[in-house]
């Protein structure tokens, strides 16, 4: 028994849900359209002719594929104005989703490479979230390394972002992982520890088990990014559910980068089951085909997920974040007087 009379039931009962978002890339987020125009404001030529075009190019059969239409995207963004234009329809959208809370990643190296002040990009993101504090939804910054790069451009990154530092809550890792392992970044993790900073990375998304240990021994993570393969490893999973780790997984990435076949064959009610306090979030929305709603309805009908498993990862969502404990326990009655309605 799912405890829904119907689909439709079920996806009612999950868009009522108060939420938050936990893995979410705002560069993710660029839907076609604002492609576009961005690329019209800006002068910047596209290869794409039209938001068809763009559509149809998502076809994605690894990580690698995606990355590099997402780097070729981000192209478009260079003005505080694009940043602040971009994180605002993100938030807009999330909005109508029931998201009460986001903790939003950004790729500073997909920027300032191209020229980009770092400025313009924390900036222009925080202006947004600032704006949308007023309109009733949290946020934290997490910014993000990219791990096929060199670790000295990550320590560089991090000099450039010391006078942000009050607009930021976290660094990541994201990007190729398959050749990159958390190792490779021992140095300016500990570092960003250092200064106080909350630490997340993405393991075992395509990586082996043994990058999801190295996040948890080497990197010291809070929590981890998606960590799918970490359920190769019985002794693995017995460590993240007693260190209380949360996981950020994301079903319609993991079928769009083909880290699933198929969704019913998704490990999502498994890591439920070994106890695990798993998530759903979007990744890249624009990317993957949807916000983080959809993401909970088509695994939701793929796993025929119950009314209780739900509940789970909803409550898992404010309890793995990095909001106060006070501020969870807000969220976490929200979640009950919606159920008890219900
Ligand atoms: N994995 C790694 N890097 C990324 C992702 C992801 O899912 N999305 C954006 N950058
Ligand atoms: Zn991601």
């Amino acid at each position: 028994m799912t405890g829904f009379a119907s689909r439709e039931a079920r996806a009612a009962f999950i868009a009522g849900l108060p939420k938050a978002e936990l893995h979410l890339h705002i560069e993710g987020s660029l839907e076609p359209e604002m492609m576009f125009s961005l690329a019209q404001r800006n002068g910047v030529s596209l290869v794409f002719e039209s938001v068809e075009a763009i559509r149809a190019a998502y076809d994605f059969s690894n990580l690698q594929d995606f990355l590099d239409i997402y780097y070729q995207g981000m192209a478009v963004l260079q003005a505080e104005q694009d940043f602040f234009d971009l994180t605002t329809a993100y938030l807009d959208r999330a909005a109508t989703d029931g998201v009460r809370h986001v903790e939003i990643f950004f790729d500073p190296q997909g920027h300032t490479a191209r020229g980009v002040p770092m400025a313009n990009v924390v900036g222009g993101i925080a202006r947004a979230l600032t704006e949308a504090e007023e309109r009733g939804i949290t946020s934290q910054l997490i910014m993000c390394f990219l791990r096929h790069l060199p670790e000295a451009d990550a320590e560089a990154t991090l000099d450039a972002a010391l006078p942000f530092l009050s607009l930021i809550h976290g660094v990541g890792l994201d990007s190729s992982e398959v050749g990159h392992p958390p190792e490779k970044f021992a140095r300016v993790f500990a570092r960003a520890r250092s200064l106080g900073l909350k630490i997340v990375a993405h393991a075992g998304e395509e990586g082996p088990p043994d990058y999801v240990w190295q996040a948890l021994d080497v990197l010291q993570v809070d929590r981890i990014d998606h960590g799918n393969r970490a359920l190769e490893d019985a002794a693995l999973v017995q460590r993240i559910v007693s260190d209380g780790l949360t996981l950020t997984v994301c079903p319609l990435s993991n079928l769009k980068l083909c880290v699933v076949d198929d969704l019913a064959q998704h490990p999502l009610r498994r890591m439920l089951a070994a106890g695990l306090r798993a998530t759903v979030n979007s990744d890249d929305p624009a990317y993957f085909g949807g916000y983080v709603n959809a993401n909970f309805v088509a695994v939701a009908d793929a796993l025929n997920l119950t009314r209780d498993e739900i509940i789970t990862l909803a409550r898992n969502s404010f309890t793995g974040s990095f909001l106060p404990p006070a501020e969870q326990a807000v969220h976490l009655a929200a979640i009950d007087s919606f159920v008890a309605t219900y």
